[in-house]
């Protein structure tokens, strides 16, 4: 049976690079893998008051029950000011509480930084990182994948239009596949 990866994108622009990216990877993705969008958009913005004086947003509960119906993660995201845009890190912050509830730990990630700037989202990216080794989701190392120059990645059909880069891709969703395979709670 496949397994269910949530993708967040970290933008919500609606020509969004990000968004086209998770996309892309969701068609490259083997049959092993399924991809779903999960929107980040709606969610307040985390006050801890609401959690503990029990009256949390439906729209946080929502999102934290649907996101523990998945068996990993998928971050495909943009670089804001060298760090992880807010509207990315409040969706992360919504799932790890209330305190000791978290919907992260234990379910393997990866991440994908995009950006039009040469270095492809690198700070974001290891940022993303940080908050992922807190909150015990085992991501990723390699193949690391920081796509940068991306304004000139997609065709008008938003395919992507160079071959190498298409390849790498597919290289780096197939790894994902084995990393979901290796670290899932069934297969410890
Ligand atoms: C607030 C803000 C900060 C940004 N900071 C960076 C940055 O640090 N590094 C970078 O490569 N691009 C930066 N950018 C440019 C984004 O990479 C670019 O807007 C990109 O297209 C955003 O991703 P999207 O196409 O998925 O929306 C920034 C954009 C915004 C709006």
């Amino acid at each position: 049976m496949s397994k269910k990866i949530a993708v967040f994108v970290g933008s919500l622009r609606k020509e969004s690079l990000n968004r086209k990216m998770a996309k892309v990877l969701a068609a490259l993705a083997p049959e092993s893998l399924n991809l779903e969008i999960i929107e980040i958009g709606g969610l307040p913005l985390y006050d801890q008051d609401l959690d503990d004086e029990g009256r949390p947003p439906s729209a946080w509960t929502e999102f934290r029950e649907r996101v523990k119906s998945f068996d990993g993660f998928l971050f495909v995201t943009p670089e804001y000011n060298r760090s992880v845009p807010g509207v990315l890190k409040n969706a992360i912050d919504v799932g790890s509480r209330p305190y000791g509830q978290s919907v992260w730990g234990g379910k393997p990630g990866a991440v994908i930084s995009v950006s039009p700037g040469a270095i492809g989202g690198f700070g974001a990216n290891h940022h993303l990182r940080q908050s992922l080794v807190f909150l015990d989701v085992p991501a990723m190392q390699q193949p690391e994948a920081y796509l940068g120059g991306a304004a000139q990645l997609f065709d008008a059909n938003n395919n992507i239009s160079n071959e190498a880069t298409r390849e790498f891709l597919k290289k780096f969703v197939d790894a994902f596949a084995a990393w979901v395979a290796k670290n899932s709670s069934e297969n410890p």
